[in-house]
């Protein structure tokens, strides 16, 4: 298996730490290759448990190499707070590399992201201020730091201040926020960089040796389809592609290495921030939900949304990331409920849609159509081989198999590494 993506199907939160850490171990690579520390990736083994913002969860397994890809943007105080953890928990950060051509998140990003969030008043996005919106706007504008350019400090100080020329304006007359001085960022950088320049590569050649070594990769999204700067429900979206292809252009691996596409989907559904959600429940039964699956955000600690699953949401990521294998996470939730609903399809205005409507307009006013199963009502967490599970709980795995049209290879049933089931990934 040369190189496989592991994708967020939903609105993110799906649970890709835990798989991705679950199989990273048939991997020697795990890359990261689009967002930045919007991301938390949560990873349970024996009584360690780690919030991961930055750095790949494959860092978990000694002898894997953890790469932070081109696609992504990199906060190094993060990635330094990061590694300082993981070292202190005893887990050896010498295999992590970081790409050169990786943008860096300064600290004008971050004021940018909740200044203008701000300015949108009730039509916020509800992003995570991690500055990502504004790093992402100054790279595609041209004027952004690269993680490379820390290793060069007259490199450094000359791109700062064009960026600055640019950006000091804006902070100031636009958002009435203090202007930086150059020479004071200039010095918190370039410290930074003491730390950062040991694990700075170019990250294509790298992988691609890898790959031409007859190892393997296993590519790690983050944020999720649905979050998706082109495929997902803008404007209420992240800034970046994190469907499939976003590993190829955010790795620089093309895409005739990569032979499977897994996507991760929750067997219910959550979002954090705004925007639409056609199965979202605001009742009690909302609430059970969140309370079972603990859904509260591991980057900013917001309660989650919460909702049943969506059977045209993960279809159109079966779609757009062309999946070849589906991972249903937080099976062991649904234990607590006597029913269990799923989207089908939505009524529209009147009109049935078994996918995701075409417009957003459309999408905005979704109601969905439901299909109801019986629910298990037992503790499944110690069930490790799917005919052992109750019944119910296969139909159920069964129904999403079909209305998905991809097979469910994986399945987990509690937090912790062993509490999976594995059908078919090996
Ligand atoms: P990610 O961003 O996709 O990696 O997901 P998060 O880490 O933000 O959120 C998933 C949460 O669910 C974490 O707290 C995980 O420890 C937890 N989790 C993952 N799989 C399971 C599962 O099968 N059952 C339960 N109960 N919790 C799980
Ligand atoms: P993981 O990798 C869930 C959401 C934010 C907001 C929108 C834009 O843990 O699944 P941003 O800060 O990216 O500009 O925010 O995207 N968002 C996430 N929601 N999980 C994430 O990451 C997310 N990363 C961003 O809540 O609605
Ligand atoms: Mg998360």
């Amino acid at each position: 298996m040369p190189a496989s993506v592991l994708v967020g199907a939903q609105w993110g939160d799906e649970g890709k730490g835990k798989v991705t850490d679950l199989i990273a171990g048939g991997f020697d690579v795990v890359c990261r290759y689009s967002g930045g520390a919007n991301a938390g990736h949560t990873v349970v083994v024996g009584s360690k448990k780690l919030a991961l913002h930055q750095i790949p969860s494959g860092i978990m397994y000694k002898d894997a190499i953890s790469v932070i890809g081109n696609g992504c943007i990199v906060d190094p105080e993060v990635v330094i707070q990061e590694i300082n953890t993981l070292e202190s928990e005893g887990v050896s950060c010498e295999n992590l590399r970081i790409s050169g051509n990786a943008h860096l998140v300064m600290p004008y990003h971050k004021d940018l992201d909740g200044a203008h969030e701000q300015k949108l008043g009730k039509n916020l996005i509800g992003t995570t201020k991690r500055g990502v919106g504004p790093t992402y706007m100054d790279k595609m504008n041209r004027i952004g730091l690269r993680v490379q350019d820390l290793l060069d400090d007259n490199t450094f100080n000359q791109k700062l201040e064009a960026a600055l020329a640019y950006i000091n304006p804006i902070l100031t007359d636009v958002y009435g926020l203090k202007p930086y001085d150059q020479k004071t960022l200039s010095v918190q950088y370039l410290n930074y960089a003491q730390t950062l320049k040991p694990y700075i590569i170019e990250s294509s050649l790298y992988l691609n040796r890898v790959l031409d070594d007859g190892k393997s990769i296993l590519f790690e999204g983050a944020q999720a389809t649905m979050l998706d700067i082109d495929h997902g429900t803008y404007p209420f979206v992240t800034s970046s592609n994190c469907t499939a292809g976003g590993a190829v252009t955010g790795s620089g691996v093309g895409p005739t290495k990569i032979n499977r596409i897994i996507g991760v989907a929750k067997a219910y559904l959550t979002r954090v921030g705004s925007g639409p959600f056609p199965t979202e429940l605001t009742d009690e039964m909302g609430e059970k939900l969140r309370q079972q699956g603990a859904e509260f955000g591991v980057t900013t600690g917001r309660a989650r949304r919460c909702g049943w699953y969506d059977a045209p949401i993960v279809k159109h990521s079966v779609r757009v990331n062309g999946l070849t294998d589906l991972a249903i996470t937080k099976l062991d939730v649904l234990s607590c409920m006597d029913e269990i609903k799923v989207c089908v399809a939505y009524n529209c205005d009147g009109e049935r849609y078994d996918s995701v409507p075409e417009f957003q307009s459309r999408f905005l006013h979704a109601k969905p159509i439901y299909e109801t199963l019986p629910g298990w009502n037992c503790d499944i967490t110690g069930i490790r081989r799917f005919e052992d599970l109750p019944k119910q709980a296969q139909a159920y795995i069964d129904f999403l198999e079909k209305l998905a049209g991809v097979r469910i290879s994986i399945i987990t049933v509690g937090p912790e590494r062993e509490q999976t089931i594995n059908r078919y990934w090996n």
